[in-house]
């Protein structure tokens, strides 16, 4: 199978010029092009440059870096030549600052060892038990009606399920101070595509730098009673977990990682529910499979039980190919490097394009079709290579929160399908916000009905 559109020459290219017309406008470059239809972007450079394709953005030149093969390399990471933090904190850094993804080297690997402590098996079994009764008030509250905008009502309560797990109860603090936290998280996203990147006023960053101050209050608000007595929400995890070499996190650490950690946790999880509902209301045959599987479990399903929810299984590995949370990951090359045949020079921007690798001919059948089966075992499209199919990243860097998302996604799903029937024109197209992260700007509407 030919995966990459140039010849594989044994001697070192150098990275192709950027053509005329792919320029962009001054100081965008091409941003206006990626905002509005970020697949189509890569597909252009992957026709026109091939894997290695350089990209004007927002006043730098990137380098996409497309297809499996070169979205192994840099993820990877063999030569060590990609990191996070100074790519990522150019887009969100002031935001999301020490933030497990912004952090490289040792100290991430320490980081990350300390932090996995509060994502076994046995933690993840209480975080299920947990959602289960926020899931359950949450949807109560959902309206059964034609034109119900599930993306706004999922973003509250993927919010509300962060803060009864991560923070130990919704309700300690008020809806008010909720929705005031929930605007400071989307601000800080938003930052990722802000022109002006300084704190000035009335721009993305200006409203992200105060946003974030609204997030840290909050936080260290809660700090000193969660280092004095332990429970099961993650924020006391994190202010008591300890490796056997006695290591722990100090109060700022704490801080950094829980903004981090909500802002991942649930904008992520609410595209790939959304995604989920708009796929299920435009194929009815599959809600009923899912529906089916769902009747056969009691209300609420331990962490074992969701993952025997096949269908529904196959469904969320499908709507995180068509549609990706996180698109594009964002590399700098601290030294010179060789991707596909291709010098990348120390110090270039590299935006990684798993979402493109989900959707090339080469690797899947019909890949712009919801099709799920694909992901079963008889097709098993997505073994074609072990990066066709990427949501979650790879190398060390891959997320520390997947089978919490996707339990959290599942048990979401499955009191949604014990309860309701939904249904979308099937000529339904999301237009997407593909600024930060890529999320419906309608609201995504959906017919519900209580069963
Ligand atoms: C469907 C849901 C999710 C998707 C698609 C997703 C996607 C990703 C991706 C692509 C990365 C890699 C970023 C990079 O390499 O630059 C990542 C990292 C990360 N994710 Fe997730 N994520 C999801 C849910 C979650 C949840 C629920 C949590 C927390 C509970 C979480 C926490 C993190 C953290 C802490 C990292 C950084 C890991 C590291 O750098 O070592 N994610 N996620």
């Amino acid at each position: 199978m030919r995966l990459a559109p140039v010849s594989t020459q044994r001697q070192v290219r150098q990275l192709p010029a950027v053509r005329r017309g792919d320029r962009g406008w001054p100081l965008l470059g091409r941003a206006f092009e990626y905002a509005r239809d970020p697949a189509a972007l890569m597909r252009h450079q992957w026709e026109h440059y091939g894997p290695v394709a350089p990209f004007p953005f927002l006043g730098s030149t990137w380098v996409f870096l497309l297809g499996p093969s070169a979205v192994e390399t840099a993820l990877r990471n063999a030569d060590k030549a990609f990191v996070n933090g100074p790519a990522w904190g150019e887009l969100v850094g002031p935001f999301f600052q020490r933030g497990l993804m912004l952090l490289d080297g040792t100290e991430h690997h320490l980081h990350r060892r300390i932090m996995q402590e509060a994502f076994t098996r046995d933690r993840l079994s209480g975080y299920v038990e947990l959602m289960h009764p926020a899931i359950e008030r949450g949807i109560a509250e959902w309206a059964d009606r034609a034109d119900f905008r599930c993306y706004p009502a999922l973003k509250e309560l993927t919010l509300d399920i962060a803060a009864d797990i991560f923070m130990g109860g919704a309700e300690q603090t008020s809806a008010q101070e909720m929705a005031r936290v929930n605007a400071a998280f989307i601000d800080c996203v938003q930052a990722a595509s802000g022109v002006v990147r300084a704190n000035v006023p009335f721009t993305r960053w200006g409203r992200a730098y105060r946003s974030r101050a609204v997030l840290e209050d909050f936080l260290r608000s809660y700090l000193p009673a969660k280092r004095r007595t332990r429970t099961d929400d993650l924020f006391s995890v994190l202010c008591h977990i300890e490796t056997s070499d006695g290591e722990r996190f100090s109060d700022d650490d704490v801080v950094n990682h829980m903004v981090f950690l909500m802002m991942a946790a649930h904008d992520t999880s609410t595209i790939t529910t959304s995604t989920i509902l708009q796929l299920l209301g435009q194929h009815p045959e599959w809600q009923e499979r899912c529906r089916a599987e769902s009747l056969a479990l009691g209300p609420r399903p331990s962490l074992a039980e969701l993952d025997g929810l096949v269908s529904l299984d196959l469904v969320m590995r499908e709507a995180l190919r068509l549609r990706a949370p996180v698109p594009v990951l964002a590399r700098r090359t601290v030294k010179d490097t060789v991707v596909e045949g291709v010098r990348i020079p120390a110090g270039t921007r590299v935006a990684v394009g798993v979402q493109f690798s989900h959707l090339m001919d080469e690797l899947w059948t019909d890949p712009e079709r919801f099709d799920p089966e694909r992901f079963a075992p008889e097709r098993a499209e997505d073994r074609r290579h072990r990066y066709a199919w990427a949501p979650f990243g790879g190398g060390v860097h891959k997320c520390i929160g997947l089978y919490f998302g996707g339990a959290e996604v599942k048990a979401i799903l499955h009191h949604l399908l014990r309860s309701r029937r939904w249904s979308v024109d099937p000529s339904y197209v999301a237009p997407l916000d593909n600024h930060s992260l890529p999320f419906p700007t309608d609201g995504q509407p959906i017919d519900l009905a209580r069963i």
